[in-house]
């Protein structure tokens, strides 16, 4: 069904009565019909921010928070959870990368939520104007300047603006309920 009718609109409520009370699966479960793209955000280590197997370079996490915000000045957002291994790094940070995902890109996407060690072993990419990681493949990349963060609940929202971007041609891979596709298997 494309579009919902006052019963369908009634019926949704009654999800969310006592006998199904709003709590925080249910609320992931809601938040899992928006579909989402995935990136890749990317910066460097800041010295003793990480755990040393992690290596000493880089860090990275995949992230679906990304968003457009502003196209003067070029703004983007995305959020980071405040127990992320990764958050001391991007805390720091003068710049990141975030890489957007194509569908042929799931290792990628898997290796960098639940990897350990370091990310970015046998990972190709090459380096941003400003030497951080733009992942090959990546059907985008945005090189942000570190603009501004701001503290929401358990995640903290970044501000990047972006000074640089490049793209190519291609299907991105979408989360949607918990799982991976591309935009074509979705269309089926
Ligand atoms: C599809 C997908 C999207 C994710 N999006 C985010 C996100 O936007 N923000 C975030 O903090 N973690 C997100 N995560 C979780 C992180 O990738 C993962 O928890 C993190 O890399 C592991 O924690 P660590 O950084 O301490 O290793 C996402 C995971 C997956 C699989």
């Amino acid at each position: 069904m494309l579009c919902g009718s006052l019963d369908d609109i009634s019926y949704n409520r009654a999800m969310n009565s006592p006998q199904n009370p709003f709590d925080t699966p249910h609320f992931k479960q809601a938040l899992s019909r928006f579909p989402t793209g995935v990136t890749v955000i990317t910066t460097q280590q800041m010295a003793d921010a990480n755990p040393a197997e992690w290596g000493h370079q880089f860090v990275g996490l995949t992230a679906s928070s990304f968003n457009s915000v502003s196209l003067t000045p070029p703004l983007v957002v995305w959020s980071l959870g405040l127990k992320s291994r990764t958050l001391p790094s991007f805390q720091k940070v003068s710049h990141y990368v975030i890489n957007v995902l194509s569908d042929e890109q799931l290792p990628l996407c898997q290796q960098f939520a639940y990897g350990e060690g370091d990310r970015f072993k046998n990972v190709n990419f090459d380096l941003s104007h400003q030497s951080l990681p733009i992942l090959k493949g990546a059907l985008a990349w945005f090189e942000c300047r570190n603009r501004s963060q701001y503290p929401e609940g358990d995640h903290i929202i970044f501000i990047g603006e972006v000074e640089r971007c490049g793209f190519t041609e291609g299907s991105p891979l979408v989360y949607q309920q918990g799982s991976f596709s591309g935009v074509q298997q979705l269309a089926d």
